[in-house]
């Protein structure tokens, strides 16, 4: 008798609820969405679906549709930073904002349903935990007798598999993403499910590191690098400070997801972050060429990424100090709008003054013998104190300005490419070849004269200059080139305005 009214309510609410799927709809069985994205689905800002949706991810908003199968895969996910809104009547995504508390806040904010389907999923959730709960107490019943008899070897055989699944090595890791307040990133079963949504779609760079791809998610363009199997430390060490530390800052590479995957008994490392068509800085300055305003904005734009970087916050917000420890071209990535953002934090040590701790790592890797200050090349650097990590950033930050203005045009003048010291050393160069030419000749690279002549270009060689000081403790912080160069982006700005007032 039961069971039979049980039955009958699951089948009148399944009815209902795909009566309610059909509500609202145009004559093809599909609701009209206001659609603003970069997937190409768009005409006339509007497209069909059985689901409009408005998404918030990391600042990024979009609107669209969705097929109804996407729904428990796609709607059903609201978290820090991201934000999912799908709803089922025509442009009912029209005016949907993100909630007040996202920016960095957990949203807690469910994805609005029509009232009637609203209604209906509570019958119909009703009716399963009902159904549920009886079929436990039935299966137990019957079950209680057998488990019992369970030997020792399907007990131990139980026992494997989950310290299998859940390898020692990995736990630690996984753990600290869970720790509340301090992790910043989404949920490590959420980075694991969007990373396993992505389609890869061009390689667009190969190392010793491993490769970066271009992949999809959603239609939009993600980077994905993959790791080589070799280079594992620097995926832990990513993967640890971007989920442990407030990093979202315009001149650092958004992050998007870490996944470990096995396949074949290899493991795959992934990073998944935002993607940038211009490429690395490195790429960029093979074929481009810089007015000064332009150098200007993007010296800036890295050392704005350094100083968040370096910076300890003390507040509700905290991020303890971090310095890269590889930074290069290479390691820089060209946004549209003439910015660059720092990547590649695999080599980065933590510092807070506030809870005492300075952590290195372990990474068996170091940084790039062509960028590596005297202090490291001749191993006096005190490796036991914060300050001397940051100081060997300014030094490489000074080889990243002068790659820059190498490629800024002055008096219609431009030099071509080159990496830093590359009349001095070879390619590849080796540890003692670079030792022989910073410490031991005390060399620097050379500054053409053309940029004395620009205010721009003269004030940033000046800057680069007391960026490579041999006594570490004499260069400039990043905060003080950060200062520098704000001035003078400012003043630029304001002679550009008298000019357009005198014209
Ligand atoms: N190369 C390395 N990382 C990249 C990224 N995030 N976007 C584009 N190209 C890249």
């Amino acid at each position: 008798m039961g069971s039979s009214a049980l039955l009958t309510a699951v089948v009148v609410g399944a009815f209902l609820w795909i009566a309610a799927i059909h509500a609202g709809t145009e004559d093809d069985g599909r609701l009209l969405c206001t659609c603003e994205n970069e997937k190409g689905t768009c005409i006339n800002a509007t497209c069909r679906g059985d689901i409009c949706f408005y998404t918030w991810v990391q600042g990024y908003e979009e609107k669209g549709c969705f097929s109804a199968d996407s729904y428990r895969e796609q709607c059903l996910t609201s978290f820090k930073r991201f934000f999912v809104h799908c709803c089922r009547e025509n442009y009912c995504n029209a005016l949907t904002t993100p909630p007040p508390n996202i920016n960095g806040e957990p949203t807690t904010t469910p994805p609005e349903f029509p009232r009637p389907t609203l209604w209906i999923s509570l019958v119909l959730l009703l009716s399963i935990v009902t159904a549920s709960v009886c079929g436990l107490v039935l299966f137990l019943r019957f079950q209680r007798a057998p488990c019992k008899r369970r030997n020792v070897e399907d007990h131990d055989s139980t026992k494997l598999k989950v310290t299998n699944g859940d390898d020692p090595s990995y736990g630690g890791i996984f753990d600290e993403f869970c720790t509340s307040g301090s992790g910043t990133g989404l949920p490590y079963l959420v980075q694991r499910t969007m990373a396993r949504q992505i389609s890869l779609v061009e390689c667009v760079g190969k190392g010793r590191y491993g490769e970066v791809w271009r992949g999809t998610w959603m239609g939009e363009s993600v980077a994905v690098k993959i790791f080589s199997s070799r280079d594992e430390q620097s995926w832990f060490r990513e993967t640890e400070i971007y989920n442990t530390v407030q990093l979202r800052h315009d001149n650092i590479l958004g992050f998007i997801a870490s996944d470990m995957t096995s396949k074949n008994s290899s493991t795959q490392l992934w990073l998944v972050t935002h993607f940038h068509e211009l490429g690395s800085l490195y790429d960029f300055l093979q074929y481009s060429s810089l007015e000064p305003e332009s150098c200007l904005r993007m010296c800036l734009s890295v050392v704005c990424g350094l100083v968040h970087l370096h910076t300890e916050i003390v507040s509700s917000q905290e991020k303890p100090a971090i310095a890269h420890r590889d930074l290069k071209s290479r390691n820089i990535l060209v946004k549209r709008n003439g910015q660059c953002c720092i990547a590649d934090l695999g080599l980065a040590v933590i510092h807070s003054q506030s809870h005492d701790y300075l952590d290195v790592g372990n990474n068996p890797r170091v940084g790039t013998k062509r960028y590596m200050a005297p202090e490291v090349l001749d191993e006096t650097i005190c490796m036991d104190v914060f300050e001397s990590y940051k100081q060997t950033d300014i030094w490489a930050l000074g080889l990243v300005f002068w790659e820059i203005t190498r490629r800024t045009i002055v008096n219609g003048i431009v030099e071509e490419y080159r990496p830093p010291f590359f009349d001095l050393v070879p390619s590849d160069p080796s540890f003692e070849e670079m030792k022989k030419v910073v410490c031991v000749d005390q060399q620097r690279p050379s500054l053409h004269n053309r940029l004395h002549s620009h205010p721009i270009l003269s004030a940033t060689a000046r800057i680069m200059k007391e960026c490579w000081y041999q006594k570490p403790q004499a260069r400039l912080t990043a905060l003080r080139v950060r200062k520098t160069l704000s001035k003078l982006d400012h003043d630029s700005d304001f002679s550009i305005e008298k000019l357009k007032q005198d014209v």
